[in-house]
């Protein structure tokens, strides 16, 4: 699989994405041999930069954040095919610019007049860019060359402004042409739950209520708002990554089997599953929020969310969440799914862990301190990037007890090759044209309608409740579990 002729004209390249993880992913596919010879990488932005400049910019960023050996050639064909363009969003002369840069790099490199936008961008922004891209005659083509666009999240904030924007890109770029990111579905551990489940006989049979008591999704991290005050605060724990990463989470683990490898049909089951989610019928004990007061992390004092630069210190903002969930279908019936993000938490780790029921009749005593006799499967996301196996042995020695032991995959003992970053994989498949890791519409306005409630019904409850820094999320989290007789794991 490699890209064919292309250009990617990339909007926010000044932004701390296209540093950190775009530019890097577009040289890291290069050095693969993934993109054609002739690959274009047109940038804009209001910034008075020339080619060489923004070409500097994008060395800087590949030398300090490609996952690949930088290699001189590699950059140099690469560079031969960057452009600049200054301008602002709603500028109609800068969009003509940008046409005529396009074209000409098109011609110049053989591009095949294939042409990819993506909007790095916050959402508000999206409405003047698309039209300019109509108005300019970039968003479509006369012959069968392809025209794409990217968007990343925030799909919205709520199920009604997720409709508008969809509305505005929907008016000039077909369904099929719309790329959206959610860059967890492109990560290697997400993409192998499918796998898991379904390229084994092992562990299919489990996976529904007559074995599994529950399951946990967990994505902590240990990092605070940092630098993105402005994109943070007023959207909180739950728009930003429940929404998107822990629901595709869901939607992956409890799917039924799709008839095919295809984006229609594995859109479709995921679907179902996030249509049968309901919430709890009482939000006050069914869900739970945080926001990080100041603490010790990684040996170092940390402070509180409130005394972050850019936030107000009154702020109500939740930098943690945590919620139970049920699926209503055959499979799922009475197995909740407790779900739980947060910043500043006690360290960075990504999994989906589950739970099966204890065996009905315990014969052996047993250590009571870990899953309380009860095995797991747990699949490790990130960063330990994995799969455990969780059940009980017995200890050596002379008497029959019994203890909570792990059988790991790991995916560096198994594979030699380096799991490529995640917008590596999801740009090359937006070049190839392939669409089963970019979720479509329908999934956006479920999920939301999945959590609209909980922001409505947190609107009402006041200020978050404070966390250390360091810890594991507020008293409620663990309360959350506790009603239901179970507890969360400690990763
Ligand atoms: C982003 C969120 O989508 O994911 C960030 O907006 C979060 O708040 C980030 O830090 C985490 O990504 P990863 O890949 O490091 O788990």
């Amino acid at each position: 699989r490699i890209a064919g002729p292309s250009v990617l004209v990339l909007f926010g390249v000044t932004g701390d994405l296209a540093r950190k993880k775009l530019l890097p992913a577009i040289y890291d596919l290069a050095n693969r041999g993934l993109l054609p010879p002739g690959f274009g990488l047109v940038g804009f932005a209001r910034r008075d930069w020339a080619d060489q400049d923004f070409a500097a910019q994008a060395h800087e960023a590949v030398r300090k954040y490609a996952r690949t050996p930088f290699r001189e050639d590699v950059w140099r064909q690469l560079s031969e095919g960057v452009r600049f363009v200054q301008g602002e969003l709603d500028d109609d002369d800068a969009f003509d610019r940008l046409a005529d840069t396009v074209n000409r790099l098109d011609q110049e490199r053989g591009t095949g007049g294939n042409y990819a936008f993506y909007l790095s961008l916050p959402p508000k922004l999206f409405p003047s860019v698309v039209k300019q891209l109509k108005r300019s005659g970039l968003a479509q083509s006369d012959d069968d060359a392809w025209r794409r666009v990217i968007i990343e999240k925030p799909f919205g904030h709520d199920l009604a402004s997720a409709k508008d924007l969809h509305a505005v890109v929907d008016d000039v770029f077909p369904p099929q042409s719309v790329f959206r990111i959610d860059h967890y579905l492109g990560k290697e551990t997400v993409q192998n739950i499918m796998a898991l489940r379904f390229a084994n006989t092992l562990f299919e049979p489990m996976w529904s209520r007559s074995f599994i008591d529950h399951v946990q999704i967990t994505m902590a991290e240990d990092i605070g708002v940092g630098g993105r005050a402005g994109y943070y605060d007023g959207i909180g724990a739950a728009r930003d990554v429940i929404q998107n990463h822990l629901l595709q989470l869901l939607a992956l683990v409890a799917m039924e089997e799709p008839v095919s490898f295809t984006a229609d049909a594995i859109r479709a089951e995921k679907e179902k599953v996030l249509s049968a989610v309901t919430l709890p019928d009482d939000l006050a004990k069914g869900t739970a929020r945080g926001q990080y007061a100041a603490g010790w992390q990684g040996g170092e004092q940390v402070v509180g969310y409130l005394e972050e630069d850019g936030i107000p210190g009154d702020s109500g903002t939740e930098t943690f969440a945590a919620l139970r969930l049920d699926v209503n279908t055959r499979r799922w019936a009475n197995v909740p799914f407790y779900l739980r993000t947060g910043k500043r938490l006690g360290r960075r780790v990504t999994e989906v862990a589950l739970v099966f029921q204890a065996a009905a009749h315990q014969m052996f005593s047993h250590n009571e301190i870990e899953e309380q006799g009860r095995n797991a499967l747990v699949l490790r996301i990130q960063p330990d990037e994995g799969v455990t196996l969780r059940f009980g042995s017995k200890v050596p020695g002379a008497s029959m007890e019994v203890r909570d032991v792990s059988m790991d995959f790991t995916y560096g003992m198994s594979f030699t090759e380096a799991s490529p970053e995640a917008y590596e994989r999801l740009i090359l498949d937006v070049l190839i044209g392939d669409p089963p890791l970019f979720p479509r519409q329908e999934e956006v306005e479920l999920s939301w309608r999945i959590l609209d409630p909980v922001e409505e019904f947190w609107a009402t409850q006041g200020k978050p409740e404070q966390y250390e820094s360091g810890n594991w999320g507020p008293e409620s989290a663990h309360d959350l579990l506790a009603r239901d007789g179970r507890q969360w794991r400690r990763p």
